[in-house]
């Protein structure tokens, strides 16, 4: 029956369609919306385009001018100079037939259930054990010495989740009393990380993005922040920033927060992207598009690049960066590596040194998303190379090095989340250049972050695939 229903289906949106088609919708969609809506139109850096909830307006006409004049305001780029009014046309047909099918609960993900699925690769075979499900986006997800995993759910929930234990159930408790956070688009609670001491020294960090109105400004914009707290009794108690921008670089703009965090020898690491304005990540007299380093409580090193340097802010530790969303210590060499989500075909991974620029956007590997370059130069002299790049972009996320027994060939491998390619990836890095890139996980909805718990499981965090939002560890065959 559902079949029948189907086919009448497809044959009335045939026979709506134009008549056209020099390229299959497809495509056109793949091509120039997916990177942004989702594979599947269900959404990642921007909105679901499937779950009725129209901004913009419901009708044909609407979506198709919102797809021709774009809302640049909010980030979504103006197709008419670049896609025939057929094209959008096709479309706008093709975002219909997505919804009405979503609403059929036609539109199957590859997998249904994560947990059957087994994945080869070059040294181990394993399935997917879920571990916690929540309401929505999970944005991070990290590891304590206990077992006890700590998660960020974007819309502003901290959680602890204590998994099963000699016996006694998982338990899944909500921090309470973290700051509020400013939701919107890309902004929200992002990341979580915890003292090297930790528990000795409770620290628990969490980078959002924060409100204007939080600071004292009647603005309405954000921009991303550091908190350090302590969790007592699942509450969240001592809080202290450690670093919030003066409302001068808020703004409403809900791009690019960077926001992931490296704490050691005394130094708290973390990444601010470019907040969707691409010029300000060579300006060094303003936080975006910036690696900072400052002491664990917030103060200032003195010995920081740009301490003396006029103009700049002291916090700078390296320059020119996009939407770094990945930032991980080398177990070995304790070298700072991170991922940046670039453009449409210019995802790096960068070996983060002191006074350094990483050249965006002066040198990029990748374009526009809607497909109009930024620049012809991949680099320059004076301009960090990145170690590794894909094109086309996985659309990269958190990253951790691997340390532990159960993957023991994994040993000091950097795992590599991709989001809209729905990736896990593990490279191998020796003598600080990138030797080898395998692909682990594939498919099973957005890998947003990746941590690594005491034992050695690896704990992938999945969004969106049926409209769930889990947190799964990889579980070796033997
Ligand atoms: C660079 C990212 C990006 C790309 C690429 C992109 N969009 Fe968007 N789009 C957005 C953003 C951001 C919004 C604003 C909604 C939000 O996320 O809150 C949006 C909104 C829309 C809306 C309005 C939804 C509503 O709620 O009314 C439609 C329709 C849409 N996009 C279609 C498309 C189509 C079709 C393409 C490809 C031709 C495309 N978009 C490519 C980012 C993008």
């Amino acid at each position: 029956m559902k079949l029948y229903h189907y086919g009448l289906f497809s044959l009335f949106m045939a026979n709506s369609l134009p008549a056209l088609a020099q390229q299959d919708v497809r495509d056109i969609f793949q091509q120039n919306c997916a990177s942004c809506h989702g594979d599947n139109l269900e959404g990642g850096m921007a909105k679901s385009l499937v779950d009725k909830q129209w901004q913009y307006g419901t009708s044909d006409k609407k979506i198709f001018e919102t797809i021709k004049n774009g809302v640049t305001e909010a980030g979504m780029p103006a197709w008419g100079s670049l896609l025939s009014d057929q094209d959008i046309r096709a479309l706008v047909v093709y975002i219909q037939e997505k919804e009405y099918q979503a609403q059929q609960n036609e539109l199957k993900s590859q997998v249904s259930e994560a947990g059957l699925a087994e994945f080869s690769t070059k040294e181990y075979t394993f399935s997917l054990e879920t571990l916690a499900e929540f309401d929505s986006t999970i944005w991070a997800v990290t590891a304590l010495p206990s077992g006890d995993i700590l998660a960020t759910e974007k819309q502003g929930k901290l959680w602890l989740i204590q998994p099963e234990q000699n016996g006694k159930k998982q338990v899944i408790t909500e921090i309470k009393g973290i700051p509020e956070v400013w939701h919107r688009s890309q902004g929200g609670l992002l990341d979580v990380a915890v003292h090297p001491n930790y528990p000795k020294q409770p620290w628990v960090y969490l980078s959002y993005s924060q409100p204007s109105s939080s600071i004292g400004s009647d603005k309405e914009g954000t921009m991303t922040a550091i908190v350090r707290g302590q969790i007592v009794d699942g509450q969240w108690q001592s809080q202290q920033m450690v670093y919030s921008a003066p409302a001068k670089f808020h703004t409403r703009s809900g791009h690019h927060f960077g926001s992931r965090i490296v704490l050691h020898n005394g130094y708290v690491y973390f990444s601010v992207g470019d907040r969707g304005k691409m010029e300000l990540a060579q300006d060094l007299s303003k936080p975006n598009g910036k690696i900072h380093r400052l002491y664990y409580d917030g103060r200032i090193p003195q010995n920081n690049p740009f301490v003396k340097q006029k103009e700049a802010l002291p916090s700078i530790w390296s320059y020119g960066h996009r939407n770094p969303q990945g930032l991980a210590l080398h177990p070995l060499t304790s070298d700072i590596w991170e991922t940046e989500h670039g453009p449409r075909g210019g995802d790096e991974v960068n070996l983060i040194e002191s006074n350094k620029n990483y050249g965006w956007p002066v040198i990029t590997y990748g374009i526009n998303y809607n497909g109009q370059p930024i620049t012809d130069k991949t680099e320059m002299p004076g301009m960090e190379q990145p170690k590794h790049y894909w094109v086309p972009s996985i659309a990269t996320g958190g990253i951790e090095f691997y340390q532990g027994k159960t993957f023991a060939k994994w040993q000091n491998n950097l795992l590599v989340t991709g989001m809209a390619k729905q990736e896990l990836r593990r490279l191998v890095i020796r003598d600080n250049q990138v030797v080898e890139d395998e692909v682990l996980i594939k498919d099973q909805g957005r890998v947003r972050d990746v941590g690594v718990s005491p034992d050695g499981d690896i704990l992938v965090v999945l969004n969106g695939a049926n409209q769930t939002y889990k947190i799964v560890k990889l579980k070796v065959k033997s």
